[in-house]
């Protein structure tokens, strides 16, 4: 490659991980005012996996991590990306700890707080890192515990987020190559910052002396907004990028939305014009699992087939902040681990 070629980011490793225990819609209607057939027809959830006490997304992050490297044969990264908005603690990142585990070396590793538009956006900087020459590789890894920030009385909250993590591995190498990330299209709108919130714990409600308000440190959203918004912004995105790389919408062969609502995929299917099935649907068995939740819906889809080497993928996602991205590949030949 001569080195006036621009470095693109290849997946070349893809992993999952999902804590065993299963919690089902019918679960949740025993102790919540809520009901199986409500959740399926207004979210099209029906189990979502949790992590048992004393499991942090640390823990997730790692096995996630361990199998990337593995289906990428790779034991060595530059950089460790993690995307979180259930840190396992405010302070320290938990990046290098899950760079430690994995045995990765005093490489660098850093958080990535995007909330549900974490993935892509950590897939961005991890492009630009490897662009500019700073990283030949590089593991990017979405990992939740939401269940933990969720307050367990909240029937809205707690019928659609989950827990888990999935993770890549990014090289350098050509952008016309399979597997090459072909372009991003990132914003944000600090103006919506109360749409999807944590009130209290940080710098405006101080933890510690001044202790918030208990309730103030659950997460809250304010679903019918996000849900138009999440519509709007994810299709815009999407419909910019696809212009940018000169893809046809017809050409997309899977569009890899954020799971956050099986009636928000197919809206934003529809506005963009890719038919409702090109869709990746996996937030049936993992519900709404934030940062992790389009690693998770492509390893669903790439280990069963529904993604299959030489498609064309799209992938956009909305969520806190409020951000959203999008991101485009040809899916390369790959086993999930
Ligand atoms: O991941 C980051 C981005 N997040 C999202 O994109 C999520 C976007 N939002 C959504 O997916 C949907 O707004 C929700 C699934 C959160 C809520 O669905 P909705 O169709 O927007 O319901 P709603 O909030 O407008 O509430 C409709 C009704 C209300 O009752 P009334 O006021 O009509 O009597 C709610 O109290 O449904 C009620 N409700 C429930 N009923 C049974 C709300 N949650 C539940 C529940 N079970 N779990």
């Amino acid at each position: 490659m001569d080195s006036t070629t621009r470095l693109a980011a290849v997946l070349e490793g893809l992993g999952t991980a999902l804590p065993p225990r299963v919690v089902t819609n019918a679960e949740l209607a025993e102790r919540l005012d809520t009901s199986d057939e409500w959740i399926r027809t207004r979210t099209g959830i029906t189990e979502r996996r949790m992590a048992g006490p004393g499991v942090a997304t640390s823990d997730l992050a790692v096995e996630a991590g361990e199998r990337a490297l593995k289906s990428a044969g790779v034991s060595e990264v530059d950089l460790v990306v993690v995307a979180t908005t259930t840190p396992d603690h405010p302070c320290p990142a938990t990046a290098p700890d899950v760079a430690s585990r994995l045995g990765l070396g005093p490489i660098p590793a850093y958080d990535m707080a995007a909330v549900c538009s974490g993935f892509v956006y950590a897939l961005s900087g991890a492009a630009g890192a490897i662009a500019s020459g700073q990283a030949e590789r590089v593991l990017v890894i979405g990992a939740e515990t939401f269940t933990s920030i969720i307050d367990p009385e909240d029937r809205s909250g707690a019928v659609i987020f989950g827990d888990g993590a999935g993770a890549v591995v990014l090289r350098a190498g050509r952008a016309d190559e399979p597997g090459a990330l072909l372009g991003f299209d990132l914003g944000s709108d600090g103006a919506l910052a109360d749409l999807i919130k944590i009130p209290g714990g940080g710098s405006r409600q101080r933890a510690g002396g001044l202790a918030p308000d208990p309730a103030d440190s659950w997460f809250t959203m304010q679903g019918r907004q996000v849900f138009t918004n999440a519509v709007k912004r994810m299709a815009d995105s999407a419909g910019t990028l696809l212009q940018r790389i000169g893809w046809p919408v017809q050409s997309v062969d899977r569009f890899v939305g954020h799971q956050a609502n099986v009636r928000i995929l197919h809206a934003v299917a529809e506005q963009l014009g890719v038919e409702p099935e090109r869709a990746v649907i996996n937030l049936d068995k993992v519900g709404n699992t934030s940062a992790a939740s389009i690693p998770l819906a492509l390893g669903d889809a790439a280990a069963s087939g529904d993604i299959t080497a030489g498609d064309r993928v799209l992938m956009s996602a909305f969520g806190g902040g409020v951000t959203w991205g999008s991101a485009a590949l040809v899916w390369p030949e790959l086993i999930v681990a």
